[in-house]
């Protein structure tokens, strides 16, 4: 090597450690990548948008090639973005996940080349399934923050949960992407009788009125988002909204908050609105119309990694479930005002595919 050339190089690593070190006292994710770039709201339309979750950073991410063909605008991080889940204060495991999903090329690539809107689920949050009760959260919250790049003068510093919104695109082509914080604020679930017995996995419907899933501060945010003015509203949960049928988390274990989100979703007159969701290691889409002023859906894919293939019964499903790795995406034809909502594969082949027109997605 040319000695000149190995001495920069020398000098260029001295530099890098020294901001590590400078970047690992400054930072409570010592020596991880830079936070991601946070989008900007664009006066362009945004009509291309991919979305995931479940995405283990020691799995193979060979998905992330997928992503990046399909050229997205967005990448909605619908949660357990790592799986850190952690036994102690120290939150080891949760720093070390991030920490290996910088180190992963995939990974380390998406959050450098495309925009993100992140959310967690149970296990970036910290614990399987865990609520409110989690006792470490604002350390949780504090690694999130920094591993994303959320802003120090950003609102979701100074209050409770990460619940998020940003609209992109002009007047008349709007497009409203909503993050749900499922686990802040979340009230304790009712454990099932017969754990892994079909449709009473792990946690059975509770009517308990006293309840919460996004609690009162977020449900209050919520409505102001609902009624801001937007053509598409893509509302993100980690968790199923709309699904029946097993006992796993989501929105139904909570029935009276299940019908508060779609009874907000009337009252508000809000229109566009799909829902996405993670969390289950399948991809599915689901559909609800009763007593709603147009049709729900609920688009729901996991993971980036992780998969299985379930029987489970489907009342409210369109078609069976996909039992693949699998991403999503949203593709808006502003001038047709027509929007697909696919899954896909790891090679990027749709599998399941949804298409709305966006004025049958508002009140008639
Ligand atoms: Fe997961």
């Amino acid at each position: 090597m040319d000695p000149r050339r190995f001495a920069r190089g020398q000098a260029r690593g001295a530099l890098r450690r020294r901001s590590l070190v400078a970047a690992a006292l400054a930072s409570p994710l010592a020596a991880a990548g830079a936070g991601a770039a946070p989008p900007q709201p664009t006066r362009a339309p945004l009509s291309r948008i991919a979305f995931g979750s479940c995405c283990d950073q020691a799995d193979d991410q060979r998905v992330w090639d997928a992503v990046h063909a399909f050229r997205p605008g967005l990448m909605i991080m619908a949660g357990d973005n790592v799986y850190g889940d952690v036994r102690s204060s120290s939150m080891r495991e949760l720093r070390a996940a991030y920490e290996a999903a910088d180190r992963n090329p995939g990974f380390a690539r998406m959050k450098r080349e495309l925009p993100v809107m992140a959310i967690w689920d149970d296990h970036d949050y910290g614990r399987n399934d865990a609520g409110a009760e989690f006792p470490w959260k604002q350390a949780s919250k504090d690694l999130f923050c920094a591993f994303w790049g959320v802003a120090e003068d950003d609102p979701r510093r100074r209050r409770e949960g990460l619940h998020h919104e940003m609209t992109f695109g002009p007047e008349g082509r709007r497009v409203q992407v909503i993050l749900l914080d499922t686990r802040w604020f979340r009230s304790p679930l009712r454990r099932t009788d017969r754990r892994g017995a079909p449709g009473r996995e792990r946690y059975l419907p509770d009517d308990d009125p006293a309840k919460t899933m996004l609690g009162d501060a977020q449900w209050a945010w919520l409505e102001r988002q609902l009624r801001r003015p937007a053509e598409l509203r893509l509302v993100v949960s980690s968790i199923q909204v709309l699904a029946e049928g097993h006992g796993w988390e989501r929105w139904g274990n909570l029935p009276r908050e299940r019908d508060r989100l779609l009874g907000l979703v009337r009252a508000t007159g809000a229109a566009g609105v799909v829902f996405l969701s993670g969390d289950r290691h399948l991809g599915a889409i689901y559909r609800e119309d009763a007593g709603l002023p147009y049709p729900l859906h609920d688009v729901t894919s996991s993971g980036l990694t992780k998969s299985y293939r379930s029987d489970e019964a489907g009342p409210n499903r369109l078609g069976e479930p996909l039992g693949e790795v699998n991403f999503g995406t949203v593709e808006v034809d502003w001038e047709s005002r027509r929007v697909a909502i696919a899954l896909r594969d790891a090679g990027g082949v749709e599998r399941r595919r949804l298409d709305l027109a966006l004025d049958a997605l508002r009140a008639r």
